[in-house]
């Protein structure tokens, strides 16, 4: 695993760099296999990396056609409901290009049988990679994360079930702390990514990220130090003010582009 930790001036910054490395992946991809599998985060962060990506120039650099989205997580809302990341995703990139229809997997988070949902979101997944649930995890080309206050990420919070999961690549995951139920990829499946790519801007996020990067380890109270895919490169963007309780100094973008 190569992990990097790039600093920006600012979120713009992050996100624009973040569309870039999506288009810079997603050709080399379908160059060498004929397409990207793609899973998308959650929250409010990457909505402007979105953004960017349904638009020009960047939307046309693109083969969309040969791109598969999936979800990183879902909250137990409908899809056309504020809170839900498909609703996110789709305003702001689905909907403005041609990816086919068939290859946009959105995670059924308003459903009351959430581990029916689950398990359904499994067999989706096995389909779309040629596997069998009981092979190995698929292993996306890229899969997009953000960080909460409390260190979480995607739908896994501090101190719940799905934390612990080995086998599952999907979980209904109970997240008391927010009094709800989510829909979550597993950290099975994010450490077999051939990329994982975290975006994460904002002073709120300087002492969560802080201690992920450089605190003790431990991930029941910090998630996001479970990812770290193991044969994979692990992307942190940050901008300079979630950067503002390092101590490491975070890298050069120019960095990235020099690399292999
Ligand atoms: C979700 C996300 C979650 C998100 C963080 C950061 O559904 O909430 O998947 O993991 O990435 O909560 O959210 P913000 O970008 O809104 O700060």
């Amino acid at each position: 695993m190569s992990r990097q930790i790039l600093g920006f001036d600012d979120a713009e910054a992050v996100a624009q760099f973040a569309a870039h490395e999506f288009v810079r992946r997603a050709r080399a991809s379908v160059d060498a296999s004929g397409s990207f599998k793609v899973a998308l985060a959650g929250g409010s962060t990457p909505r402007r990396t979105y953004e960017l990506l349904g638009q020009p120039p960047l939307s046309g650099q693109v083969y969309w056609e040969a791109v598969h989205i999936f979800f990183g997580d879902e909250r137990s809302v409908p899809p056309d409901h504020h809170d839900s990341n498909f609703k996110t995703a789709h305003e702001s990139l689905l909907s403005r290009v041609p990816v086919p229809e068939a290859q946009i997997h959105r995670m059924e988070g308003e459903r009351q049988d959430l581990e029916k949902a689950a398990t359904e979101y499994e067999a989706t997944l096995a389909e779309s990679f040629d596997l069998t649930v009981e092979s190995g995890p698929p292993r996306f080309d890229l899969i997009m994360l953000g960080m909460g206050e409390d260190g979480h990420t995607a739908s896994l919070f501090p101190h719940t079930r799905a934390l612990d999961e080995a086998r599952a690549w999907v979980v209904a995951n109970d997240v008391p702390q927010k009094a709800t139920r989510r829909l979550t990829l597993t950290a099975p499946v994010l450490n077999a990514a051939r990329c994982v790519m975290f975006t994460v801007a904002g002073d709120d996020k300087a002492e969560p990220l802080h201690e992920v990067l450089e605190g003790q380890r431990n991930p029941q109270q910090f998630p996001s130090q479970l990812i770290a895919p193991e044969s994979g490169d692990l992307l942190w963007l940050i901008d300079q003010a979630a950067a503002s309780r390092l101590s490491l100094t975070p890298g050069h973008p120019s960095n990235l582009r020099n690399s292999p």
